[in-house]
């Protein structure tokens, strides 16, 4: 492809009212290239968008269709979720994660963005004056919105230099104030791809009971950390979790990434059980219930959605319990990530860009669904307005809240061997731009 001119991309930046690309979100820079892509008359490199670009699996789609044909969707499904739901994904959990959880206190959920937006929501009308949420940066863009949305004040705390020993000081510095109300995360990272460990865990619990801060620990990515094998249900290694450390947490997962089943919109919530059963004055003030479990599923997600569609939640059920029976290994099937992380870094690596996030406390970041990426000390709106000249979309560090330069890569669209081939042309492209650009 010939580099796509200045003008040409300033004035699609325009027109979708982009007016700094480091800050344009995850759709808005999808519709960019779409219309570059509809201008030039070339396909794009598309590293923004997260779709899991596997298929979907069988033992939910088999399912789904057998609740449908069984006559289910004229019924409302219950609040709660469906007992088998619940049954199957406390087994789940504690054959992948190793920790006890209750099935009345897993709640399925509208994919985990709407847990995460209601425990959100929740947590911040606990206590008079406490509206502030911490998020450990990089992170998923779509959490901070859902911040802004709310009103709340967003703290971050870059993990870029926050790791290991230093991660319970500056953590505590801004929990002092005891106006934290929740803090939230995922493990493994979107987008850098670093794992906390138990230690690390074991300090974001102690400081939540100490300041009565509830971790909300989101775990899209679970079992995804390939370094260690995670497949082998009631098996260790489990996907680490800061429920072995504090009763003030809750868990969030989602069947987009792992069963590859975003388009369902199914994943789930699970509530400690001191958590659950805990009853807060404001909320029984509020609505007439104290609860925090009874608050979530009757109060929140009642009015919110009324529930979780029943078809999927009898897919997600029967994926769980695929997974926990060892019939299904969801972990092999997802290592299709790193394989295309693997490929794509070295083509980055080839021409001259290095890994941001390039360090997990002392060993190589691993592969995975996502990584960071810098050319030569490039702010990352610049790096990301010359890659979409040649033809690459993606999104810059800063629009996931990091105080690093450079570009978050999503691996989940590289499903061919020509996407890995057009990134190999337009990344030498985008060198070319660079040098020609020196010289000017
Ligand atoms: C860290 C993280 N959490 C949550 C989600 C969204 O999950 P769901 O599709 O279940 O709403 C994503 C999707 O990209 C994500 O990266």
């Amino acid at each position: 492809m010939r580099v796509i001119s200045k003008e040409k991309l300033d004035e699609v930046l325009d027109g979708m009212q982009i007016n700094d690309i480091a800050h344009a979100t995850i759709r808005q820079c999808v519709n960019a290239a779409q219309e570059l892509e509809r201008i030039s008359g070339e396909n794009f490199v598309h590293l923004e968008f997260g779709v899991p670009g596997i298929k979907a699996s069988q033992f939910g789609v088999d399912m789904q269709k057998l609740a449908l044909d069984a006559g289910i969707a004229s019924v409302y499904p219950p609040t709660a979720g469906i007992p088998e739901f619940k049954w199957n994904a406390s087994a789940f959990i504690k054959a992948f994660v190793g920790i006890d959880m209750y099935p009345e206190c897993v709640i399925p959920t509208v994919g985990s963005m709407q847990g995460c937006f209601n425990l959100l929501l929740e947590c911040s009308q606990l206590h008079e004056g406490r509206k502030a949420v911490i998020y450990l940066s990089p992170g998923f863009p779509s959490h901070f919105l859902q911040a802004k949305i709310l009103g709340l004040d967003a703290r971050t705390l870059d993990i870029y230099d926050n790791r290991g020993d230093k991660l319970g000081p500056a953590l505590e510095e801004l929990m002092a104030d005891g106006k934290v109300c929740a803090m939230v995360y995922s493990n493994p990272n979107n987008p850098a791809w670093v794992n906390l460990t138990e230690d690390e865990l074991k300090t974001i619990g102690t400081l939540c009971t100490k300041y009565d801060v509830i971790a909300l620990e989101d775990m899209a990515y679970m079992c995804m950390d390939f370094r260690s094998d995670r497949s082998k249900p009631f098996q260790p290694p489990f996907q680490p979790t800061v429920g072995r450390y504090t009763d003030n947490f809750a868990i969030m997962i989602s069947a987009s990434k792992i069963f590859s089943y975003a388009g369902e919109r199914v994943g789930l919530v699970a509530i400690s059980k001191k958590l659950y059963e805990r009853e807060y004055p404001e909320l029984k003030e509020r609505y007439g219930l104290a609860s925090f479990g009874d608050n979530f599923v009757l109060t929140y997600i009642y009015v919110n959605t009324s529930g979780c569609s029943r078809s999927a939640q009898n897919a997600m059920s029967e994926m769980m319990e695929a997974s926990v029976s060892g019939k299904y290994d969801f972990v092999s099937e997802v290592k299709e990530y790193a394989r295309r992380a693997r490929r794509s870094k070295e083509i980055f690596f080839k021409h001259g860009f290095s890994l941001v996030y390039d360090k997990d406390l002392d060993q190589e970041v691993s592969d995975g669904f996502f990584y960071t990426i810098g050319y030569n000390g490039m702010k990352g709106s610049e790096l990301l307005y010359d890659l979409m000249r040649c033809g690459i979309s993606a999104i810059t560090l800063t629009a996931t809240r990091s105080k690093q330069q450079g570009i978050r890569v999503c691996v989940s669209m590289l499903n061919s061997d020509d996407d890995f081939v057009k990134l190999d042309e337009r990344l030498g492209l985008f060198v070319d731009l660079q040098e020609s650009q020196n010289v000017q």
